[in-house]
């Protein structure tokens, strides 16, 4: 099985601001190391790979042509849309609609990692100068699974790669494209103030008793009822903690249109 050739992974990133990757590096369930030593042959990816200039443009085009109809593409950031102007995003000379349409081509699927690259994000946001389009807004033809997060949680990420990498299929995916498994519950469901809120016990500014306390921060603008993804229970940095364990509300990263919904630390 050690001698068996690795499924080819390309990796494209566009409107972003690296937090995507960053998380990745992070991920202690399958570290990346054991990732992309062990289980994927990491074709192109703008800060992991080795190569650099025509170089890495060159291993992009071979991952394609000696894996075609086998390799995964992965998006993190937004897109500009064919409509936008194309200087608004470029790589290696050309426009990342181009560079997306071309890649997924021949792709058996795609993974757009990120809530920039699965809902348009931070560059979607109002009045979104560039036109900033989420990846199934331009691939329609090809199976994309959406892993929202502004970053992602990094099992998440590994989870999803290592599930289509032992069934061959992505996992059953909800309204949004999100992995069921991953994004089925709330995160109010399994908040660890989740008691605070049914006795309801709120803390009404960040220094006050009920925070100290660690009460339920619904009237300092948290998101947790509405929001869907595995905070609660996978947490960050190996399980240490996550947003509204350390004191701060959930602001609903991983829901479509999360930067123009409503302001941000307001009571609801
Ligand atoms: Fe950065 Fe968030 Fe967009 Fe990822 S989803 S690229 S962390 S802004
Ligand atoms: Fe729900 Fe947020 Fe309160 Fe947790 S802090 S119980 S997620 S409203
Ligand atoms: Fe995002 Fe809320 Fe988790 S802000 S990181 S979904 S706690």
């Amino acid at each position: 099985l050690e001698q068996a050739k690795r499924p080819s992974v390309i990796w494209l990133s566009f409107q972003e601001c690296t937090g995507c990757t960053e998380s990745l590096t992070r991920s202690h369930a399958h570290p990346l190391e054991d990732l992309i030593l062990h289980l994927i042959s990491l074709d192109y990816h703008h800060k992991l790979q080795a190569a650099s200039g025509e170089a890495a443009e060159e291993a992009r085009l071979a991952a394609m042509e000696d894996n075609a109809g086998n390799y995964l593409a992965i998006v993190d950031g937004a897109v500009p849309g064919p409509s936008a102007n194309p200087g608004f995003s470029t790589v290696a000379g050309h426009s990342n609609d181009q560079r997306l349409l071309e890649t997924v081509a021949d792709a058996a699927g795609v993974i757009a990692v990120g809530t920039c690259a699965a809902f348009g994000g931070l560059p979607q946001a109002s009045p979104n100068p560039t036109g900033a389009c989420a990846v199934m807004d331009l691939v329609t033809d090809k199976p994309v699974v959406n892993l929202p997060g502004c970053p992602p949680i990094p099992a998440v990420i590994t989870g999803a790669l290592v599930h289509y990498l032992a069934y061959g299929a992505f996992p059953e995916l909800d309204d949004e494209g999100r992995p069921i498994a991953f994004y089925g519950d709330s995160i109010h469901d399994h908040c660890n103030r989740r008691e605070h809120f049914d006795r309801r016990r709120f803390a009404n500014s960040f220094d006050d008793e009920g925070a100290k306390a660690g009460w339920c921060l619904c009237k300092l603008g948290c998101r947790g009822p509405t929001t869907h993804n595995a905070c609660a229970t996978l947490q960050w940095n190996d399980g240490t903690s996550w947003p509204v364990g350390s004191g701060h509300p959930c602001l609903g990263c991983s829901e479509p249109g999360f930067w123009d919904r409503d302001r941000f630390y307001v009571s609801r």
